[in-house]
């Protein structure tokens, strides 16, 4: 069980160590930790946010957990030195194309999450995010246009068989949850939509036990906040999925809160918070380090085969924030560690 553990930056720092005690506590056969550098902190100090030999150690290990990048003061770097580009270059390098976002409720946070209690307690929904195409990874500029004005351009595409294989991913989920799929486009603007809709009709032949529907994204966005309970699975690309995953951790109650996997063909996989490294907060010791820890979950449930682990950590979560040690993000004032402490008693229970 041979794990590359990429802290990053600020809160990146703080949130790692919690998750790392956390594993260790489940006493997990031949676990092997490795540390390197990524992000600001890697550029500091080797002039790359995503050095060599971070990346072959990410590159050989069996998974990858990464907890956030993103330095303020470096933000300057020209495109290629950016820090967020570690990101997507271990997403690419390592062909991570699938990133599945839980959404579940919680216990305790009804309350919290700024939906009516009994809507927010119907929150179970996993989003699977396109993550090697889309305006991210499409050709991207400045230019002047004949007026003389500057002007920005990301070029949106996907081609068939990026669309393709994430519906198979997103089909595959829904049969393993309630059989219910939601592709969410702009179809009714965007000719990249109205491919991705195709394509996803096509692929739906081969699931016909899943039942799917499609909703362009602003009603999603809206029907998200109004009854999010309607979703089990909503498949879509990277933009789209960026955004909507934010606004769900915050129906769940706080983005501290919500994990995900970026997953490729085999079971070699990257686990990271959805949140970034949160500047604001950092080296306060007050980040909430519950996305982490329960991105380590995902990671023993994908990467490793290991259901019960996985339960034991998610389980133990849910007890502590129904016993009600929250942290500042949640309106209380557990530290970061004192989270820590909570859930490693909770799952040594
Ligand atoms: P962010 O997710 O870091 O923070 C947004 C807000 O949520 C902040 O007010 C922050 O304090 C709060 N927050 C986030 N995680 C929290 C946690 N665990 N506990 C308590 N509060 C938490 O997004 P922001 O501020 O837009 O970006 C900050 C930096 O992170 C930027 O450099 C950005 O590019 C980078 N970023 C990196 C990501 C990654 O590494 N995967 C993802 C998103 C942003
Ligand atoms: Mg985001």
């Amino acid at each position: 069980m041979h794990i590359a553990v990429l802290a990053g930056d600020g809160i990146g720092q703080e949130i790692m160590v919690e998750a790392v005690r956390v594993l260790e506590a489940l006493d997990l056969p031949g676990l092997r930790l490795d540390h390197a550098d990524v992000g600001g902190v890697a550029y500091r100090k080797h002039g790359h946010p995503l050095p060599p030999e971070t990346l072959d150690l990410a590159k050989t290990a069996d998974a990858v957990l990464f907890g956030a990048v993103g330095d303020p003061e470096l933000d300057g770097l020209r495109r290629e030195l950016r820090v967020e580009s570690a990101i997507l270059g271990l997403r690419k390098e390592l062909q991570l194309f699938a990133n599945l976002r839980p959404a579940n409720a919680f216990a305790g946070l009804e309350n919290l999450s700024g939906l009516k209690p009994e809507i927010a307690s119907a929150i179970d929904l996993l989003i699977v995010r396109e993550l090697t195409g889309d305006v991210y990874f499409g050709e991207k500029g400045q230019r002047q246009t004949e007026d003389g004005l500057r002007q920005g351009y990301d070029v949106m595409a996907y081609d068939e068989s990026e669309i393709a294989r994430i519906a198979h991913v997103a089909f595959k989920a829904a049969q393993g949850r309630k059989g219910k799929l939601c592709s969410v486009d702009k179809a009714n603007v965007l000719q990249t939509s109205v491919l991705w809709r195709a394509v996803v009709e096509e692929v739906a032949a081969e699931y016909p036990d899943v039942e799917l529907s499609h909703m362009y994204v602003d009603n999603a966005a809206m029907q998200l906040v109004r009854n999010p309970g309607q979703f089990d699975v909503i498949v879509t690309g990277n933009l789209f999925g960026d955004i909507l995953s934010d606004q769900a951790s915050m129906c769940v109650g706080s983005i501290g809160l919500l994990a995900s996997a970026s997953l490729g063909e085999g079971t070699k996989g990257q686990y990271e918070p959805i949140h970034g490294s949160a500047p604001d907060i950092a080296g306060q010791g007050i980040a909430n380090p519950m996305a982490m820890i329960l991105s380590a979950a995902m990671m023993l449930r994908h990467s490793f085969a290991d259901e019960t682990n996985a339960q034991r950590i998610e389980k133990a979560v849910s007890t502590v924030l129904a016993d009600g040690v929250l942290g500042h993000d949640l309106g209380g004032s557990a530290s970061t560690s004192a989270i820590g402490d909570a859930v490693v008693a909770a799952v040594q229970k």
